[in-house]
């Protein structure tokens, strides 16, 4: 009887709370609305310490503890701050860390104060060196001569570094005040204070609330030119010009995206590029973009996942997936808006380019889901309770999620459909929905006079289902009908190697002409591409992806020290977990995958670790392909 009821205990506190399965908060019980925080940065240490003093608000008045979310950190007290100042000390308890969701914090509040509705706790803390959100570079990662630190909060990583309701149904508004060495600059997802502050002290402040993946911190050598009165650019000295000149259109970007999806609530646009080891192509945070250096072709190419984090200002920032299982809420309207973009800014022809290629990779992805018996996987809407929210990271929150609105689009005709668009955003600006509210407030629109003709049956089978289903709008795949030829007529022989058309073409065809060769294709024709068009490591990001997969896939192993280069190079999720991939389909790929991660990951950030472990290293007792 004993035991049982300890097993049973064990159970409960190692449980999340219902709502969010990646969260221990209790939202009927109290909810954070703000955050106010104090940090030193330490980059010896490689450690934040300070205080976060959380303003939260009391719904359940018999609650007589607040339960918050963290992940590796050291509590050193936790006080009450009462209406005089005055601070009074509040006993808290540390859970034993639980793999995916960390340590959950309970905090005790005495009697006296469990009536108040709003009160102020302030936590004192330090990071651990390891903190899952935190990537601490060396003057050798960076472009320059100083060291370097960001943060990457989506999707449970803002628990490493700051204590709170870690769900992104909770939001909150945020201050800060962070102290960095006096050479150096941090930014954050909010606007900067100005006024005297002594050197190395940065103040912020953010006033729309948003979800806490959101808040967001980067420290560096850092330098900023604006492109107009409401855009600019920020990253390493050296990088300015370029970089700023790569992104010249932003203005037109932010005014294309406000004609669509209505105004733009977060006062000011900017990009922050990273140095190359930043984990994402890029981070919608708010206010600030983070963008990884490989979006950088120089030719303007690769702008599209500039858009697609402008676009996350409306779907993701505005309107928020309440739980990591709504993800595609954020990324398919999100991939929806960069495509629509794309193509009112440059052209047709380029959209459905980008469109052709994203859909072969959903293809793909479903059929690798499928194959590794994870075929819930392919539904819209996850079940990720009990796993890491990143294993919902896929094509099919992104292309299945888009074709979803795409499918939406065509049944409302394109008119209709923006102005469902617009009452969508403006309908839930500042909210955070599940797939469910989402469903509600379709199926409640579809009751208008006017609305298109749409069964539930349809909607679930795209939002519920596994796979495609039969409403699956036509992919126009035409724009790639030349290329696809000169691919086969290459194979072939009939095209010689430096005949291809390849000075007419944009790096999109030369992705899809690389994506279209087999794996039994000839190394000697391998070693002729290579030497006629410098095939390698360098240049434009998707090209030399393309190219570096082919290389997998065929087997060509002089090119295998420009895939080590690659992967050591970059820390960018798509790239890094594209190419271990396709190394992990055959055992000598993935022996060498093995030999390059030993080399690489102490230059990734600690989620594409994992990442790119459950490509080399799949679980026992998960079924794995083949
Ligand atoms: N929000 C995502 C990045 C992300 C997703 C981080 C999930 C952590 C967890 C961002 O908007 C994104 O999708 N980035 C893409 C680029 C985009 C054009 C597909 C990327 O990083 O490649
Ligand atoms: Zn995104």
């Amino acid at each position: 009887m004993r035991a049982l009821i300890l097993v049973t205990t064990a159970a409960v506190t190692s449980m999340a709370h219902a709502a969010d399965p990646h969260s221990y908060a209790e939202t009927d019980k109290f909810v954070v609305r703000h955050v106010a925080l104090d940090l030193g940065t330490d980059f010896e240490a490689h450690r934040l310490a300070g205080t976060a003093e959380l303003t939260v608000e009391q719904l359940d008045p018999a609650a007589d503890r607040l339960v918050l979310d963290t992940r590796d950190l050291e509590i050193s007290a936790v006080h009450l701050i009462e209406m005089s100042g005055r601070a009074r000390v509040l006993a808290f308890k540390l859970a034993e860390p639980d793999p995916v969701l960390g340590s959950k914090l309970t905090i005790e509040f005495p009697h006296c104060c469990a009536a108040t509705t709003q009160m102020r706790i302030r936590i004192a803390y330090r990071t651990s060196n390891e903190a899952s959100a935190l990537q601490w570079l060396e003057p050798v990662q960076t472009y320059g001569a100083k060291p370097y630190l960001y943060s990457q909060g989506q999707a449970i990583h803002t628990r490493s570094w700051i204590p709170l309701q870690d769900t992104p149904s909770v939001r909150v508004t945020y201050d800060a005040r962070i102290r960095t060495p006096p050479d150096l600059v941090a930014v954050m997802s909010a606007s900067r204070v100005d006024g005297a502050l002594p050197a190395g002290e940065h103040a912020f402040t953010m006033k729309q609330p948003i979800p806490p993946y959101l808040i967001a911190l980067a420290v560096g050598d850092l330098r900023f030119q604006a492109l107009d009165n409401r855009t600019g650019v920020w990253t390493e000295p050296s990088r300015l010009q370029t970089a700023a000149r790569e992104f010249e259109d932003l203005p037109r970007m932010l005014e294309a995206g406000e004609e669509m999806a209505g105004p733009y609530r977060w006062d000011r646009y900017d990009l922050l590029v990273m140095p190359r080891a930043f984990a994402f192509g890029g981070m919608e945070n708010p206010r600030l973009s983070f963008i990884s250096p490989s979006v950088i072709a120089g030719d303007r190419s690769l702008v599209a996942v500039i858009v697609h984090e402008l676009a996350h200002s409306w779907s993701g920032n505005l309107v928020t997936n309440a739980t990591w299982d709504d993800f595609w809420l954020n990324e398919g309207f999100t991939t929806y808006l960069e495509h629509r973009l794309i193509e009112k800014l440059y052209g047709e022809r380029r959209a459905e380019m980008e469109g052709a290629i994203a859909y072969e990779e959903l293809l793909r992805t479903i059929r690798d889901l499928t194959d590794e018996g994870r075929p819930g996987d392919t539904a819209l809407q996850l079940k990720l309770a009990g796993r890491s929210p990143d294993e919902g990271i896929s094509d099919v929150a992104y292309q299945k999620g888009r074709w979803f609105v795409s499918f939406l689009e065509e049944r409302f005709g394109r008119p209709a459909f923006d102005a469902f668009l617009r009452a969508y955003f403006d309908a839930h600006a500042f909210q955070s929905i599940d797939t469910e509210t989402f469903r509600a407030w379709l199926l409640e629109y579809l009751e208008r006079p006017g609305a298109p003709a749409m069964t539930a049956e349809e909607i679930d089978a795209w939002i519920y289902r596994p796979g495609l289903p039969a409403t699956m709008p036509k992919v126009a795949t035409g724009v790639f009908a030349p290329v696809d030829k000169v691919a086969v007529d290459w194979q072939s022989g009939r095209i010689a190697t430096d005949a291809l058309p390849a000075k007419d073409w944009i790096p999109m065809e030369w992705v899809r002409f690389l994506d279209e060769q087999p794996a039994d294709l000839e190394h000697e024709k391998l070693a002729e591409l290579r030497a006629t068009y410098g095939l390698g490591a360098d240049g434009n990001a998707e090209i030399a992806l393309s190219w570096l997969e082919l290389v997998i896939r065929t087997g060509y192993e002089p090119a295998y020290p420009d895939l080590e280069r690659f992967l050591l190079d970059t820390g960018r999720w798509r790239l890094v977990e594209s190419l271990f991939s396709e190394l992990s389909r055959t055992e000598s790929g993935r022996a060498l995958g093995e030999r390059i991660y030993a080399k690489a990951k102490p230059g990734y950030h600690a989620s594409i670790r994992q990442a790119v472990e459950r490509l080399l290293y799949p679980e026992p007792g998960r079924a794995t392909a083949q």
